[in-house]
Formats: C-alpha cells, sequence, structure tokens
C-alpha cells in the first residue's frame, strides 16, 4: 500500500475556502498558486474542492480513460443550464452524448470539412475586405475581428445561417446575448454557496433571458431549414436527416437546438483566439513571422488560396500548434476518478472529486519542453518534432481536450485558422499598433489577449 503524501493547499477560511486567492483573474490566480504549490494542489471554492494537476507526469495520468472521464463540476455544469445534454456539456453516459456524437462525427470528417472549404473562404475575404477599408494607419481591434470571423464562419457553415457581423458595428441579439451568458456562467461557477440568491436578482433574470434569446434564435433557424428544405452538407442537415446507426433513432428537436447553441459557443472564442494569440506572438517574434510569409508566397504565391493549399502549410501549422501550446484558449479541462486513486503512486484523489488539468501550466512543463519552455519557437511543434514529443511524452499537448470527449471541431478550427491565416498573410503586412504592447489576459470561460490591436497594409491590390 503506497504512503499517501497529503495533496498541499493553500489555508482557507471557514464558509469562503480559498476564495480569498481569487483576487486577480482565474487563471493568473491559479497559475500563482501552480508556481507555490507545484505539479498538483487542491483549492476549495466555499465548499466545493477541485484537484489541479500542472505536470506531464500527472496530467498522463488522469488522461486514462479507463481510470477517469469528462467531469461537469467547473463552468461547464452552469453552461448546461442553457445547453442541456449538448455535446460540450453532457455527462458521459447520456445517451444523447452518444446519439449525437455517432450522428455527428462523419460531418466532421476531412470530405466534410473540405466542403465548406469555399464558405469559410467567403467570411475571411470579408475580413480581408474591411483590414484593407481601414487602411494603413487605423488600429484594428484584433480578437473583436477574429470573433466576428469564427462566429460568422461557423453559422455559415453549420447551418447556412448568416450573421453579417463585418458588416455591422453591433453584434447580433444571439452574439450579445451569447456572450453574456458565458460571462455570467463563469462569474456564477465562483459563487460561493451560501450566497443567498436574492443577491442576484437581477444577474439571474439576465441570464434566463439570454437563455430565452438564444434557443429562439436556433429554433427559427431549425423551422427555417424545415420549411425549405436544402440537400446542403451541413452540419444542421446531418442532424435533421441522420439517424444513428446504433440506435436507429433521430435527434429530437430540442437536442438540434441544444447542438446548434452549442458549437456556436464551442467554436467561436476558442478558434478566435488561436488566431489572436499566433498574431500576438508572430509580431513578437519577426523571425517567425517572415518565415510564415514566406511559407506562404511559396506556396500560393499571388493565385486565390484552394483547398488543397491548405495541407502544405507546414510551417503555419507549426506556429498553430505552438500558440496552442503557449496559449491554450480553454486553459484548462477538467476530468474525475471512477474510483479512489492515488496519482503519482501517493496522492490520494477520492471517487468523484473534481480534477482539473491546468494547460497553462501543463503545456510549459521543462521535462517536455526544455528550459526554454516559455519562449515561442514553432520549429519545436514541427510534424517531425510533434509526433516525437507526443511518443516520448504521452498526452504532453492537449489544447483540444481528451479522449472521446475530446474536441470535434478540431478539424473545422484547423482548416478555418489556416485558411484565415493564409489569406492574411498573403494580402497584408502587419504591425502592432502599440510596440511595446504587453500581453494581458482577458477571461471569459476561454481566455484571449486584451486590447490588443494591430495595424495592416496592403501589399498589392488584394487577391
Ligand atoms: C470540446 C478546444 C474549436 C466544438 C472541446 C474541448 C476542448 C476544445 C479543450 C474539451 C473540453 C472538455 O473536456 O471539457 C477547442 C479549441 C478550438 C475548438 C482550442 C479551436 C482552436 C471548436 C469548434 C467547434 C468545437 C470550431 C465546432 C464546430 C466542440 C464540441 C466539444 C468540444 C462540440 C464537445 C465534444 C464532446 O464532448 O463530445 N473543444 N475547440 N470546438 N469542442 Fe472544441
Amino acid at each position: 500500500m503506497a504512503e499517501t503524501v497529503p495533496i498541499p493547499e493553500p489555508p482557507g477560511l471557514p464558509l469562503i475556502g480559498n476564495l480569498g486567492e481569487f483576487t486577480s483573474s482565474p487563471l493568473n490566480d491559479l497559475m500563482r498558486l501552480a508556481d507555490k504549490y507545484g505539479e498538483i494542489f487542491r483549492v476549495r471554492f466555499g465548499s466545493r474542492p477541485m484537484v489541479y494537476v500542472t505536470s506531464n507526469e500527472l496530467v498522463n495520468e488522469v488522461c486514462n480513460e479507463k481510470k477517469f472521464h469528462k467531469s461537469l463540476q467547473s463552468a461547464i455544469r452552469i453552461i448546461r443550464e442553457g445547453v442541456h445534454d449538448g455535446l460540450f456539456t453532457a455527462h458521459d453516459d447520456e445517451p444523447n452524448w452518444g446519439k449525437a456524437h455517432r450522428v455527428l462525427t462523419p460531418a466532421f470528417g476531412p470530405l466534410s470539412i473540405r466542403g465548406m472549404f469555399d464558405e469559410m473562404h467567403d467570411i475571411s475575404t470579408q475580413l480581408c475586405m474591411k483590414f484593407a477599408r481601414h487602411g494603413p494607419q487605423s488600429p484594428i481591434h484584433v480578437s473583436d475581428n477574429f470573433t466576428r470571423l469564427a462566429l460568422d464562419t461557423l453559422a455559415l457553415c453549420a447551418m447556412d445561417f448568416r450573421f453579417n457581423s463585418f458588416y455591422h458595428e453591433e453584434m447580433h441579439p444571439f452574439v450579445l446575448a451569447m456572450g453574456d451568458f458565458l460571462t455570467e456562467a463563469g462569474r456564477r461557477q465562483r459563487r460561493p454557496a451560501f450566497a443567498p440568491n436574492f443577491l442576484y436578482r437581477a444577474a439571474n433574470e439576465k441570464f434566463y433571458s439570454d437563455i430565452a434569446i438564444l434557443r429562439r434564435t436556433a429554433d427559427e433557424v431549425i423551422v427555417n431549414r424545415k420549411n425549405n428544405p436544402s440537400d446542403r452538407k451541413d452540419l444542421l442537415n446531418a442532424m435533421l436527416n441522420n439517424t444513428d446507426p446504433t440506435t436507429g433513432e433521430k435527434l429530437s428537436d430540442e437536442n438540434i437546438t441544444d447542438q446548434l447553441i452549442t458549437f456556436l459557443i464551442a467554436g467561436h472564442e476558442t478558434t478566435s483566439g488561436l488566431l489572436s494569440f499566433a498574431f500576438y506572438h508572430l509580431l513578437k517574434n519577426p523571425s517567425a513571422y517572415q518565415k510564415v510569409q514566406q511559407e506562404i508566397d511559396q506556396v500560393i504565391g499571388r493565385e486565390r488560396i484552394e483547398v488543397q493549399h491548405v495541407s502544405k502549410l507546414s510551417y503555419t501549422a507549426s506556429v498553430l500548434r505552438e500558440t496552442l501550446r503557449l496559449s491554450s484558449g480553454i486553459p484548462a479541462f477538467t476530468v474525475e476518478a471512477y474510483e479512489d486513486t492515488f496519482l503519482a503512486g501517493k496522492y490520494l484523489v477520492r471517487k468523484g472529486e473534481p480534477v482539473t488539468v491546468l494547460l497553462a501550466k501543463a503545456h510549459l512543463d521543462p521535462v517536455v519542453y526544455g528550459e526554454d519552455a516559455l519562449e515561442f519557437k514553432p520549429e519545436r511543434m514541427s510534424e517531425e518534432n510533434f509526433e516525437r514529443l507526443n511518443k516520448e511524452f504521452p498526452n504532453c499537448w492537449k489544447p483540444f481536450g481528451n479522449g472521446r470527449r475530446a474536441c470535434i471541431g478540431r478539424p473545422f478550427a484547423w482548416q478555418e485558422a489556416l485558411l484565415c491565416m493564409a489569406m492574411l498573410f498573403q494580402n497584408f503586412n502587419f504591425t502592432l499598433a502599440d510596440s511595446s504592447y504587453k500581453l494581458t489576459i482577458q477571461q471569459t470561460l476561454t481566455i484571449k489577449p486584451k486590447d490588443f490591436y494591430i495595424r495592416a497594409s496592403l501589399r498589392h491590390d488584394m487577391i
């Protein structure tokens, strides 16, 4: 029998536990705690405990799906109030998860994603046109524009719906409701359990009215498609028409509404964060910036970018992988053990106790990435090195989550991000709007660079 070593935890107070540790952004505070306590620590949000693991050795153990499974004891539990047993927020053993996963997996397959290329191109062109209209002097708010891009791309490709975010200053009411819903979900997660509800009456009312807006809009999209059937090969048609091969059943309308909102939530801030951080890292690393532009000039030149170009952008892909290592848009994910389990043979985590993989720290493990782990070096993420690292240190790069609950939208995000990078670097030169910009993080459920502005000047007539 192993000797148990207590999991370190900061001293807490009755009722509030360690809530006093959370004074800046939750991620900054957790990184500080990780620096202090090391590869594992426990934090108590009021009476709710949460264990954090930060080394590759421990991450590798909790990614073992025979012992651990996805946990909803995080902000996901709160998002579930809006989208029930949609893919992202379903419990592992809920029938609708298996059903939707089987129905939707082919719709995210390589052929289907290639089929979405032209619509992705359409929205990326709108972004390029907006950058061109700005002219070389106006500062461009990076994450705002990439959020518009990611939302519009997803809505068009998944359900043939146009938010037209590049044609209005104000975002669509659906988008505003979604942003507020997600921010409030993060806040609710940190509310002490003993806090009386009446203190939050206005916030609660707004939360539920935002959910109503999200559901009403998604319902309208479904009714519209039912009234105007089409043979588009998109996610909405896959959900309306395909039957689950195991049960022979179709998804219910309510579940399709859950999934549509889920895709918009799961797919917009994440892809927007990836592109925003990629720009930040490239503008701070001129030699990587030049290599990206050279590769794009070599592979595509002055032609219109086509789908077959995308897989040839190997350096740009390394840039995206390195960006996700240093700046994972979803900086953590949570699992729990099926049974009481010893981590590293000595730290006891109880059955059902939530354990969060703190990617923002685990992706910096010097055992895997060396003493220069903090530096942005796309070369370490070349295809060859990436394969070697994953063999030598399984589960060392997890920005898309784990196992069967990993991101279903990964190929979608990958094609979209590569295409958008290629079009932007083909057409523009970029500079920081403020050369002394220092990275700070804006955190809702995902993270993005805060107040990050660039300038874009056309290299030639737009292609
Ligand atoms: C799940 C990251 C883009 C849809 C996840 C998870 C992560 C993740 C970490 C697992 C969360 C957990 O374990 O709790 C990302 C990143 C993206 C991205 C970094 C972009 C760079 C997308 C896109 C879509 C999408 C574009 C939709 C088209 C989903 C869904 C799940 C998921 C539905 C839940 C899967 C399941 O549990 O069956 N994503 N995601 N994601 N993602 Fe993504």
